[in-house]
């Protein structure tokens, strides 16, 4: 009850404070309807609605006015603006719109037994855009928040950029990341890789137990199993994955908020080469990396290439990435092996006589092609399937 008074009050509080702030405007925006002309008339009343919904809603100053009311903490921080505003996410809460003047509006968030968080949201030319400034209560559970986030995702986060928003903002370009979650295969590893999986999986529980930080580059030719092998190792874990491009604009302060609060067990960033070899800006990545590494040691991070020739090599330098992992392509023994365990996999018949005349066409094809291939010999004829391997190996050729 106490507390119900409490609110009326500081709400008439802020009444009065706006009545006293814009009854002047209100009054000189009247039209005198014996003096002024038509169009004056016009714009005076338009202006006369624009300032009374000022005048009930609050203007510039009306967001501050509005929480004034309450005790809350500010914080600015982009990427979690976005992050709470991506689709998955917003769904799941309770959103309440309240207008504050005639393009603003606050975005009230209550979460369940959380507290509340409130966002600010303008409308340029009909596009709504948010503020990087939000609005908590000093209770507010930001751990118990990630977890619902985390379990929305299924534990995995792809950030990526949308080159659209690609803005300058007068030192440097800046993107807004764009959240999704991403599908891990189930598909195993077979051959020499295996070993080396449980290898480096071993190493790597022991390390994340000893609390010694680990950055890994995973480098070689299209299809050997970066992604798949990366993937396998983040297991069940929290996986952050990022488009090596976001790493251009999204800002370290950004990164490290993100880090802070979703505190991630696995940091993948796929295909650096592809942005890194053309761009040569590698300043915000390495930055980051070395964030990553010395701030948040409990994260591994895990950075795939196709090939490292054209890369600077500050990014790969030890204490940015710790152990450099190569993937070269699958040798005749693991093509077999491939071949093999993707055939009863996925009950396909394919004699020992067959498995050979395709080891023997297959020498420089990686693993990616052994399972379609494997596919292709319930479909097709060996001959056929020889002739696909065969274009396959061109287009290869043609590309280097
Ligand atoms: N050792 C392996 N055993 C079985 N399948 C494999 C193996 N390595 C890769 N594959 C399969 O090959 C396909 C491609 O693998 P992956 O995406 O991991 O390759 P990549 O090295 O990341 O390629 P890219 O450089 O093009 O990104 C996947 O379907 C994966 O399951
Ligand atoms: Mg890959």
């Amino acid at each position: 009850m106490n507390f119900d008074k409490k609110i009326i009050l500081s709400r008439a509080r802020n009444y009065i404070q706006r009545i006293s702030k814009l009854s002047g405007e209100i009054i000189g925006n009247i039209p005198n309807l014996l003096h002024d002309n038509l169009p004056t008339q016009i714009i005076k009343g338009i202006s006369l609605i624009n300032t009374s919904q000022e005048f009930i809603y609050g203007k510039r100053g009306g967001i501050d006015d509005y929480l004034s009311q309450f005790k809350l903490e500010k914080e600015s921080n982009q990427s979690f603006v976005l992050l709470i505003f991506s689709n998955l996410v917003i769904e799941s809460l309770q959103v309440k719109r309240i207008p504050i003047g005639s393009n603003t509006y606050l975005i009230k968030i209550d979460v369940c037994g959380n507290g509340t968080l409130y966002f600010t949201e303008h409308k340029y030319d009909q596009r709504p855009e948010k503020d990087d400034e939000f609005y908590y209560s000093p209770d507010f559970d930001f751990k118990s928040l990630m977890a619902q986030i985390w379990n929305l995702y299924s534990g995995r986060i792809y950030v990526t950029l949308n080159s659209k928003d690609v803005q300058w903002n007068g030192g440097s370009w800046v993107g807004k990341p764009n959240f999704n979650t991403f599908h891990i295969s189930n598909d195993p590893i077979y051959g020499s890789a295996l070993d080396l999986f449980d290898k480096i999986n071993e190493k790597n529980i022991r390390c994340r137990a000893d609390g010694v930080s680990r950055s890994y580059l995973f480098f070689g030719p299209p299809g050997t199993g970066k992604s798949s092998f990366a993937q396998k190792l983040g297991g069940d874990k929290k996986i952050i994955k990022f488009d090596a491009k976001s790493f251009e604009s999204i800002s370290v302060e950004s990164i490290k908020f993100l880090f802070s609060v979703l505190s991630p067990e696995f940091v993948i960033i796929d295909d650096i080469d592809k942005v890194f070899a053309a761009s040569g800006e590698v300043a915000t990545l390495l930055c980051i990396l070395e964030t990553i590494k010395l701030d948040f040691p409990q994260s591994t991070i895990i950075v795939t290439a196709n090939s490292v020739d054209e890369l600077d090599p500050a990014i790969f330098r030890a204490g940015r990435l710790d152990e450099p992992i190569k993937f070269a392509i699958q040798n005749a023994e693991d093509r077999r092996e491939i071949l093999t365990c993707y055939g009863k996999k996925l009950d396909i018949k394919i004699s020992d006589e067959q498995i050979e005349k395709i080891i023997s066409a297959t020498e420089g094809l990686s693993a990616a092609y052994m399972k379609e291939i494997i596919i292709q010999m319930k479909y097709s004829s060996m001959e056929e399937v020889l002739n696909i391997i065969k274009t396959m190996k061109s287009l290869l050729k043609k590309k280097k």
